[in-house]
């Protein structure tokens, strides 16, 4: 695997990668990579010929008071991981000057609406640093093909529309949530939980599932979720939202949708915040 830690080398090795034929597959990730991250290398090597992966902890989405500092930083191993699942290329930048140079203007992306509602609510201006650092990659690297876990579902919508305007001719591939044994999505954010804390995350998806094979069986949808929000307190899961919506995020408020469904969860463990999704 190529390692760039500069723009300057990045352009070159992606130069010399251009003359080899077939597609481009990026991964943007933050790091501290989990298998979740990996079966997206996966789906990348079985959709192009050229894989990149970007590790960089983007300051412009964390919050004042949220983990940017303590996000979790494990370089050798994660590129031992990429190594292992044949990435061609790392971007891993030096410093945040080689994404965001200061001689060069920033064109900051706003998320509109959708940005400001499930997680937008509880991480203001969260989705504008996604899309403005998506976006720089994006034009840094223009790759044919990008993939994003389904398991950031609102960020792989926001992405979606953000590309078909800027950025028509890429093709974004959506990759599965990968999940531990007992139910729980992987996210790096789970480093952060004890061994209890993990099993009480556990019911999160339980809820989901419970609250899907409800709706299948017509209960009220308001009864669905008053129930959901009433068990994740239950399992000391505090809930920032649990909703229905469909596939492009707009609210459903009764059982009369037949199209294609998501109920989203965001919910607090003592410090740390997991969401999870199931689509059905
Ligand atoms: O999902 C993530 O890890 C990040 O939000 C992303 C897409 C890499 C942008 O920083």
């Amino acid at each position: 695997m190529i390692i760039a830690r500069t723009r300057k080398d990045l352009n070159k090795t992606l130069q010399r990668f251009s003359q080899k034929p077939g597609k481009l597959a990026l991964i943007p990730t933050m790091g501290n990579l989990h298998d979740g991250h990996l079966s997206l290398i996966r789906l990348a090597k079985l959709n192009a010929v050229k894989t990149i992966a970007t590790i960089f902890v983007n300051p412009l989405q964390f919050g004042k008071n949220e983990d940017y500092s303590k996000y979790p930083r494990t370089e050798k191993v994660d590129i031992q991981k990429l190594t292992k699942e044949k990435c061609d290329i790392l971007f891993i930048p030096t410093d945040k000057n080689e994404v965001f140079p200061e001689n060069e203007n920033l064109k900051k992306i706003e998320s509109g609406k959708l940005g400001d509602e499930l997680c937008g609510k509880i991480r203001p201006g969260h989705f504008n640093g996604v899309l403005t650092v998506v976006n720089k990659i994006f034009e840094i690297i223009k790759p044919d093909i990008a993939i994003f876990g389904a398991k950031d579902y609102q960020q792989q919508i926001l992405i979606k529309q953000m590309a078909e305007n800027l950025h028509p001719s890429l093709s974004l591939l959506k990759a599965p949530i990968i999940r531990s044994k007992n139910g729980v999505a992987l996210s790096s954010r789970n480093n952060y939980l004890s061994e209890k804390e993990i099993k009480l995350a556990s019911n999160l998806f339980k809820c989901l599932e419970n609250s899907v094979s409800s709706y299948k069986k017509n209960i009220r949808l308001c009864e669905i979720i008053e129930n959901a929000k009433k068990f994740l307190i239950s399992k000391n899961l505090d809930p920032d939202y649990f909703e229905l919506r469909d596939s492009k995020l707009n609210s459903i408020k009764d059982n009369n949708f037949n199209g294609k469904k998501i109920f989203l969860s965001s919910v607090k463990i003592n410090n740390t915040r997991l969401i999870d999704n199931i689509e059905f």
